[in-house]
């Protein structure tokens, strides 16, 4: 595909289509027409889970249907969740304030299959509303899967590496293997988790190559926090097929799930074209107040 340097014109966004309030109705509507029920978030307390301080994933609420103990009436679901990740195994608090994307409180965008649909439609979806619905360029998105983990014997995740490439129609350049830290996704120290694969933005920047994302130094997953801010994930998707054990272990579960979560704040951010989630209308308006109301 065409190799362009990237310019201030390459830049996407634009504040008065794609609204806070336009873009999580979009990602509802989008997923209530592929069949699935809109629920209400959850509160921000969990309910009888002694594993979680605070809500940290729009999945929290789903657990037992996961692990196979409960049931709903729906086999997908799609709702915004209310978030709170300071403490526990997703802790952000050293992030915030730091850089331009990371919250203590923030909105989860997130869609669920209950052994349902598994990972060639999530995938295929996924990648539909970023670039057709919302239409992301193709050469800012950079996609990482499982690439398998010898501890718990688990092997690479081809399946969704394949379902990327011949389905999802993804160059092949932008499709990179991560371990288990980026991408087994896991609710807490136990519990449902699995595979996951993730889908970064690249937010470019004055006469910066296109392909850097694949560079460990300063690419996707950078730990480099000079290049932190260029690179920013955006949606992630947990094949979820195992319940980690007291002693460590991985059980299988029932069924085969699926489990994504969008960051609200910061796709807005990449769809208004702005640098920084503060700088969206989930924030200006709130600031301005603040403004008049402190004549600073
Ligand atoms: N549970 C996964 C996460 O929080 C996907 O929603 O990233």
């Amino acid at each position: 595909h065409p190799v362009r340097p990237m310019t201030a014109s390459t830049t996407h966004g634009s504040t008065q289509r794609f609204t806070a309030a336009r873009v999580r109705q979009d990602f509802l509507d989008f997923f209530a027409q592929r069949g699935h029920a809109i629920v209400p978030s959850s509160p921000v307390f969990p309910k009888d889970d002694p594993t979680l301080l605070f809500t940290n994933a729009g999945m929290n609420q789903f657990k037992d249907v996961f692990l196979g103990t409960g049931t709903r009436p729906y086999k997908r679901a799609a709702d915004t969740q209310k978030c709170i990740r300071v403490s526990g195994k997703h802790n952000d608090l050293e992030e915030v304030g730091v850089d331009t994307y990371h919250h203590t409180f923030f909105e989860m965008l997130g869609n669920w299959s209950f052994g349902d649909y598994f990972k060639e439609d999530a995938i295929t979806w996924a990648w539909t509303l970023l670039t057709e619905v919302w239409g992301l360029p193709k050469d800012r998105l950079w996609v990482t899967v499982f690439g398998g983990d010898e501890n718990d014997g688990l092997p690479a995740d081809v399946d969704a590496e394949r379902i990327w490439l011949q389905k999802a129609g993804v160059y092949p350049k932008r499709v990179l293997r991560f371990g288990r830290k980026a991408n087994f996704w896991e609710m807490g120290e136990t519990g449902p988790c699995g595979p996951c694969t993730e889908i970064h933005f690249d937010r470019g920047g004055p006469g910066t190559n296109p392909m850097d994302g694949a560079d460990p130094k300063h690419g996707v997953n950078t730990d480099d926090p000079r290049f932190k801010e260029r690179f920013i994930e955006l949606w992630n998707n947990v094949f979820m097929e195992f319940n980690r054990l007291d002693d460590g272990r991985l059980a299988k579960l029932p069924a085969q799930s699926v489990d994504t979560g969008m960051g609200f704040e910061r796709i807005l951010s990449v769809l208004q074209g702005k640098r920084s989630n503060y700088d969206t209308d989930l924030f200006t308006p709130i600031f301005a107040r603040i403004e008049e109301l402190s004549g600073r």
